[in-house]
């Protein structure tokens, strides 16, 4: 029998990894008398872009406007069809509602969560316009054969990268020699964190000239100068666009978590490699599979149980960890699940038989820069005490 005691503190299942640059950059902001969009967030889009190798960056405040300004800006709306996956947060997917569009839902490949291309094919028809991949828990799609799949049925690509920043295809940043878009996302749990924000990033420069009109109430060219020096009140509306623009202080925490994103990354990889080599000692759960072609940014870490050796459920296998002080999440619960979606598609247990066993499995480790080793050990530890109390 293992020795396993259960602490006192409980480890959340995520934290932010802030320090006293981020604070300070934020002072400066206040006292700068500049808090909306302006200076800081014009020099995040820069370093950002800079940081994946795209050409052009637009800031949003989420990944969710960036998903949606995506496909406006190719003029996606009433009558089309887009193809994206079941395994992913909801906005994923309301977010082609917005437009006017349907969204159209294909299985996953079950080695890696992430939308299975084979899949992708046998969904489109004459009305589909565009794919929206995720690149799930921070693996990524298989993009040669997405973007090949585009080609052929001359299709757009956006890319949803809110788990992806880091995460490399084949050796290649994602958001890197773009030939769709990548939106990413800034929420308080991601690997670099404003409290909500998000960035759209393309090799195009007519996207980027319309995402940025969209993301700013449809406004002309540099409006949010009008209130400086020199700056004119004169402007024009030429879209009804939307606010889903970065202001200063979201891009006063972005700039200095940016900063520090390769040494964060480092500690992420750190605690994925331990939990890596030791999960896949226990009999009872799964590491994650990650594919020859993708460098992972650890965003999630996505364990899986194997209910066929346990005499305990997933649920039950939360509750475990919980009692033994351990936070968990799950991503995702499938979007087709969700009433929303049910109720407007009808969909029904069997419609896509991988993500259904996939998320019957998975539970979501605390994974964070600021985890201490013993903190990861204990983790560790209490996954396989369970293990060992609920074997068959
Ligand atoms: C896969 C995926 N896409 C999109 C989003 C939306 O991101 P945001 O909260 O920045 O709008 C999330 C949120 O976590 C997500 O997990």
């Amino acid at each position: 029998m293992s020795k396993f005691v259960t602490r006192e503190k409980f480890i959340p299942y995520n934290l932010p990894d802030l320090t006293e640059a981020e604070i300070n950059e934020v002072t400066d902001t206040l006292r700068s008398g500049w808090i909306a969009k302006g200076p800081r967030t014009n020099q995040f889009e820069k370093d950002f872009a800079a940081y994946v190798g795209a050409k052009y960056a637009v800031a949003m405040n989420s990944c969710t406007a960036a998903l949606h300004v995506a496909l406006l800006t190719q003029g996606i709306g009433a009558g089309d069809e887009v193809i994206t996956t079941p395994m992913t947060f909801a906005s994923t997917a309301s977010t082609i509602i917005h437009t006017g569009a349907t969204p159209v839902f294909a299985d996953i490949d079950y080695k890696t969560g992430c939308i299975d291309p084979d899949e992708i094919e046998k969904k489109i028809t004459s009305k589909t316009k565009a794919i929206v991949p995720v690149h799930y828990s921070g693996q990524v799609c298989d993009l040669d054969r997405i973007y090949e799949i585009a080609r052929k049925h001359n299709l757009f690509v956006s890319e949803d990268a809110a788990h992806a920043l880091c995460s490399r295809y084949k050796g290649r940043l994602i958001g890197n020699k773009l030939m769709g878009t990548a939106s990413y996302s800034f929420y308080a749990t991601k690997n670099l964190a404003t409290g909500d924000g998000g960035m759209l990033v393309t090799d195009d420069e007519e996207t980027a000239r319309k995402a940025r009109i969209f993301s700013g109430q449809g406004m002309s060219k540099n409006a949010w100068n009008r209130y400086a020096q020199g700056g004119t009140w004169k402007y024009d509306i030429c879209e009804p666009g939307f606010k889903y623009n970065m202001f200063d202080i979201q891009a006063a925490l972005g700039l200095q978590q940016l900063a520090r994103l390769n040494e964060m990354q480092a500690k992420r990889l750190k605690i994925a490699e331990q939990y890596n080599a030791e999960f896949a000692k226990i009999d009872g759960v799964e590491p994650p599979f990650v594919p020859d072609y993708t460098t992972h940014s650890w965003h999630l870490y996505v364990l899986r149980i194997l209910p066929e050796k346990l005499t305990i459920d997933r649920d039950q296998f939360i509750v475990e960890l919980n009692n033994r002080n351990v936070g968990t999440s799950v991503h995702f619960i499938p979007v087709t699940y969700m009433s929303a979606y049910t109720n407007r598609f009808g969909f029904k247990q069997g419609d896509f038989p991988n993500c259904e066993k996939h998320f019957e499995r998975i539970i979501s480790l605390p994974l964070y820069p600021t985890m201490k080793d013993e903190e990861v050990q204990y983790v560790i530890d209490a996954v396989r005490d369970i293990v060992e109390k609920f074997h068959k």
